[in-house]
């Protein structure tokens, strides 16, 4: 069966939004909405599988909702919204905790990570989240996903979902004149130069909202002067840069600080070293600390403009959450038919 093309992402609204985020996901969100119709939704339900305080996730829903419209997306020509106001990802969810299999989460490396070594004590949620996740993407039965290298593991096991999904209930799905399959294979959209952006503190690590260090990270509402900073500071090798991305390999501190030049820029890492092979990082950082403050200053003054006027942001996202709504539930009745749900 053919399915309608359609885009969809998410983003937790937890801490600081970053460089990462905005050249790994953000813009590619952007991107999409030429070719696509697309839906962009903050998380809030994915944020709560680790501890939030009220106050603050929602300050942090909305400054992420300022930050996606500041960044370009269209809430009008597409769907902006926040997760928990429409039930149907819960619900698909629950169907969805009993297609997917033990045995496929505990593959999850992200769980790993975030569980740490106090395993026993994580929330059943940050285990169970990545069949959330194929929730949020299936609910619309979304074809494309961009997202940074991180999600790669838990879009694969969304695909896993839908076929096994597909199968389980094959006769069913053919007897409600659904044809071969109800949901989609949904394809991760991970391209560039910027799809896993380092810690400018240290190359080995994920720049991350959790990173107690503020230097690691540039955040989006980051003025001039600490974006400098920031840049000035990120660590570096004394040798001079190599003309050819294979000198890049050895070196991630170097390598991930070209991908930032060449992600802002819009071009590759290989143009950028035909620029500024030969040079010094102080050179080079001169023109990084220039292209970024271009690049992200007016977005960080436009999010702060935005975040003063919480019920303009609140109305976006009621508006976002019933045109979502609509899609979701759609889906939802068909999902209950399927399934063998009595339903009114
Ligand atoms: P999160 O903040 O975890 O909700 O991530 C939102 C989006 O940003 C996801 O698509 C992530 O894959 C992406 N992302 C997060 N951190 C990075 C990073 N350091 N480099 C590239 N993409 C990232
Ligand atoms: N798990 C993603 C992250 O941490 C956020 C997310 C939730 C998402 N649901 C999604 C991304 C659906 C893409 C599609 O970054």
């Amino acid at each position: 069966m053919a399915f309608k093309e359609r885009v969809f992402s998410g983003v937790q609204p937890t801490g600081n939004l970053h460089l990462g985020n905005y050249l790994g996901a953000i813009t590619k969100f952007v991107a999409l909405q030429d070719n696509y119709d697309c839906i962009y939704c903050v998380v809030d339900m994915h944020a709560i599988t680790v501890w939030q305080e009220p106050g603050e996730l929602k300050h942090a829903t909305r400054e992420v909702t300022a930050a996606f419209l500041a960044c370009g997306i269209d809430p009008k020509k597409h769907i902006v919204f926040n997760q928990s106001q429409v039930s149907g990802h819960a619900e698909l969810a629950w169907v969805f905790n009993c297609v997917a299999r033990l045995g496929w989460l505990n593959r999850m490396t992200q769980f790993k990570e975030k569980a740490g070594k106090d395993r026993e004590n994580a929330s059943v949620g940050l285990y169970a989240y990545p069949n959330l996740m194929a929730a949020d993407i299936l609910v619309y039965r979304a074809t494309h996903v961009p997202v940074g290298e991180d999600q790669k593991q838990h879009l694969e096991l969304s695909r896993d979902i839908a076929q096994k999904f597909n199968n389980d209930y094959g006769a069913a799905i053919q007897a409600h004149g659904y044809g071969e399959g109800f949901f989609p294979q949904p394809e991760p959209i991970i391209q560039g130069p910027a799809t896993r952006v380092m810690s400018l503190r240290d190359g080995a690590k994920k720049m991350s909202k959790s990173d107690p260090s503020d230097y690691s990270r540039i955040n989006l509402t980051d003025d001039a002067d600490a974006i400098a900073q920031k840049i000035r500071k990120a660590k570096t090798d004394p040798e001079a840069l190599p003309s050819e991305e294979k000198g890049l390999e050895p070196r991630p501190e170097a390598d991930n600080l070209v991908g930032i030049y060449a992600a802002l820029a819009n071009t590759t890492k290989a143009d950028v070293l035909t620029q500024f092979g030969g040079a010094q990082f102080s050179a080079f950082k001169g023109a990084l600390v220039d292209l970024a403050v271009d690049k992200l200053g007016p977005i960080g003054g436009e999010m702060q403009r935005l975040v003063k006027d919480p019920a303009y942001i609140d109305s976006v996202l009621a508006d976002g959450s019933a045109r979502a709504e609509v899609i979701a539930d759609e889906t939802m009745r068909a999902v209950k038919d399927i399934v063998g749900f009595v339903r009114r």
